[in-house]
């Protein structure tokens, strides 16, 4: 079982390399957002400020480099480096699945990146997991000496899977559960389909106080899938779903219509630039995640890559709050937007239209 967990995340990382994984079909709809220049912003780059409080740390910048790997040897290393830039830049990373480490604690050392400490360090666990294992949550924390852990849910791409998870009973209760004890240290995150209001306000209900709503748009892991599946039903279903979810931009405008202020919104899911993570930040999230750019980043660059393409990300977005009068992260809120089809429909649908 654990030889077939390795295996499976090594050729995860062997797809994330193909362009296939980010669907033409799929748009995370960033597209449709325009930010309005400010040609008098009376301020100095020096001015902006891109501090942010967010699941109970302090970091320099609204950046995470959202979950993605673990297990093996390859991935310890990019778990090692990532955290590192992150570290460096003051943003905050997660690292991927852990379920390996529950039949193997011997794995343990391929997640933990110490000496490096990114300002919030974060555990990860599907939500299945954690259902069957409760209890496993606190643990990994406290293995990883990490601030607190990403519960996953990614119910499209365990249907996929040949091997997949069949059932998706409990998971809102034992994350409840969960949410109790650890408070704004928990995170829930979709993994590339969205999180959609419906969804957001039963898990606040539950006393969730931080989301994800990693729409879709970016990598698709239903596509991923496709491309791993033996199968014809895994190939046939992962190519009718490779495009599903509810695309990024129409997920964190909603979900933030719906949850109020007191919910704290990251958004990932096709967040490829500073102007997206400057657009995704104006639709109302606190901090915008990334996966696969740092992957790739790191892939062919290895960690200058990474620190590259981090700090590239930062600059572009000081500029683009220069650019548009905001001082802070939380002031490109109050920039005028202009949104455009079909983001309009789908917020018509999901609520947050203009
Ligand atoms: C190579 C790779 C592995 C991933 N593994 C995990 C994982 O183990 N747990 C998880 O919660 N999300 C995982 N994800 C999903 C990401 O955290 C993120 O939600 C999704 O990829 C959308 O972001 P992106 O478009 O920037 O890649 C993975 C993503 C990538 C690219």
């Amino acid at each position: 079982m654990h030889d077939d967990l390795e295996q499976r995340k090594s050729q995860h990382l062997d797809l994330a390399r193909q362009p296939e994984v980010e669907p033409d079909d799929s748009d995370a709809l960033f597209g449709c957002v325009r930010l309005v220049h400010k040609a008098l912003p009376e301020l100095a780059l020096s001015d902006i400020d891109l501090t942010t409080r967010f699941c109970g740390a302090t970091l320099r910048a609204p950046l995470m480099i959202v979950g993605m790997t673990g297990g093996t040897e390859r991935a310890a290393r990019i778990n090692r480096d990532l955290a590192q830039v992150c570290e460096e830049q003051g943003v905050a990373f997660g690292v991927g699945s852990m379920r390996i480490v529950l039949g193997d604690p011997a794995r343990m050392s391929t997640f933990d990146v110490r000496p490096h400490r990114p300002p919030l360090l974060m555990a990860n666990l599907g939500a299945q997991q954690l259902v069957q294992t409760p209890e496993a949550a606190q643990e990994l924390i406290g293995k990883l000496g990490a601030d607190g852990i990403c519960i996953h849910l990614n119910p499209a791409q365990e249907l996929v899977q040949t091997e997949g998870d069949r059932d998706f009973r409990g998971c809102l209760d034992a994350i409840g559960a969960l949410a109790g004890g650890l408070s704004e240290r928990l995170l829930v995150k979709e993994t590339g389909c969205g999180v959609s209001p419906a969804v957001a306000r039963e898990l606040t209900a539950r006393g969730v106080k931080a989301i994800d709503v990693s729409g879709a748009g970016g990598t698709s892991w239903t596509r991923v899938e496709q491309l791993r599946a033996g199968d014809d039903h895994a190939r046939v279903l992962g190519e009718l779903l490779s495009s599903w979810g509810i695309p990024t931009a129409a997920a964190v405008r909603s979900v933030r219509a719906a949850v109020g202020d007191s919910t704290q919104l990251l958004a990932s899911g096709g967040v490829r630039t500073g102007l997206d993570v400057a657009k995704a930040l104006a639709l109302g999230a606190d901090v915008a995640g990334l996966a696969l750019p740092l992957f790739r980043a790191h892939d062919t660059g290895g960690i200058d890559g990474a620190r590259a393409a981090l700090t590239q990300l930062i600059d572009s977005l000081r500029s683009i709050c220069l650019l548009t009068g905001a001082r802070t992260p939380r002031g490109l809120r109050e920039v005028p937007l202009v949104l455009l089809e079909p983001l309009q429909s789908w917020l018509r649908t999901l609520g947050g239209a203009q």
